[in-house]
């Protein structure tokens, strides 16, 4: 079967309470059923961390973190994957990270690459590659939120086989990234779910953050399959067809993965020269 049901789910977490965030969305996830389920980046811990020290500790490892086990529970219910944001602590070290879940089995978790802003200072940056999971004949490559300002993270899926781009988020530009995810999809031929958060988080002395919500799912034609309001718990679903995102193939008889020219990208000639 070449269709997958993809979703996501925009949420927005109060500040460091772990488990009433996390009893807070059962509600949202009863009955919902999805190959693929996507929930916003740090969707359990909130965002806006003070220090290195705070993040440390909410952070969790991922495996037997009451995150990942919480995704475990749902990802039986919803029968398919989710993939979902979280402060992830290995050693001494804090990651901003994505942990992969199918069945009741993890099966990944993601670091951050592109780490936004004050993320610098309190999180290391991730030191793994992009990841592509396969499940049920439907391949998920992972990425987080301001990883979508640099096209070669969803690049780097796309050759690695993505038909998915799952992409939590906590976006705080405006309406940005919910743009650019049009084009990503587009140039790279494949589905994106960017699952938003929405609402505020007023955590003096960082500045009062804004998250802009609007969640997306964007088709390997460019097109919002299913859109999100600014505010608001929301689940969004459509259909994936994989022998859509598997032909790269343009109007023009192009394959666009097949006919890069990767020799003029990392050796050229730099600008002005
Ligand atoms: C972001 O990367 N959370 C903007």
């Amino acid at each position: 079967m070449s269709t997958h049901t993809i979703a996501a789910l925009q949420t927005a977490p109060i500040f460091g309470d772990v488990e009433a965030n996390l009893d807070a969305l059962e509600p949202h996830l009863e009955g919902l059923r999805a190959d693929l389920l996507v929930l916003p980046e740090l969707f359990a811990s909130g965002y806006s961390f003070l220090d290195r020290a705070e993040v440390l500790s909410l952070a969790e490892p991922v495996a037997g973190g009451p995150t990942t086990d919480r995704l475990l529970t749902w990802s039986r219910a919803t029968g398919g994957m989710i993939v979902a944001g979280f402060p992830e602590r290995d050693g001494d070290q804090v990651f901003n990270a994505a942990a992969i879940v199918a069945d009741g089995v993890l099966v990944g978790c993601y670091r951050k690459i592109h780490l936004f802003g004050f993320e610098r200072e309190v999180f290391d940056p991730g030191d793994s590659p992009f990841p592509v999971h396969e499940h049920r004949g439907l391949r998920v490559g992972t990425m987080i939120c301001f990883d979508w300002m640099y096209p070669e993270a969803a690049r780097t899926l796309a050759l690695r086989g993505a038909d998915v781009i799952a992409h939590p988020s906590n976006l705080v530009l405006p309406g940005w990234c919910q743009k650019a995810m049009l084009v990503r999809a587009l140039e790279n031929r494949v589905y994106t779910v960017t699952a938003n958060r929405f609402g505020m988080e007023d955590r003096p002395p960082r500045p009062a953050l804004h998250f802009t919500g609007c969640s997306r799912i964007a088709t390997p034609r460019g097109e919002a399959a299913a859109d999100a309001p600014a505010d608001g718990v929301t689940s969004l679903r459509t259909t994936a067809d994989t022998v859509l995102s598997r032909d790269k193939h343009i109007p023009s008889g192009n394959d666009v993965l097949a006919e890069r020219r990767p020799t003029f990208y990392e050796n050229g000639p730099t600008h002005g020269a």
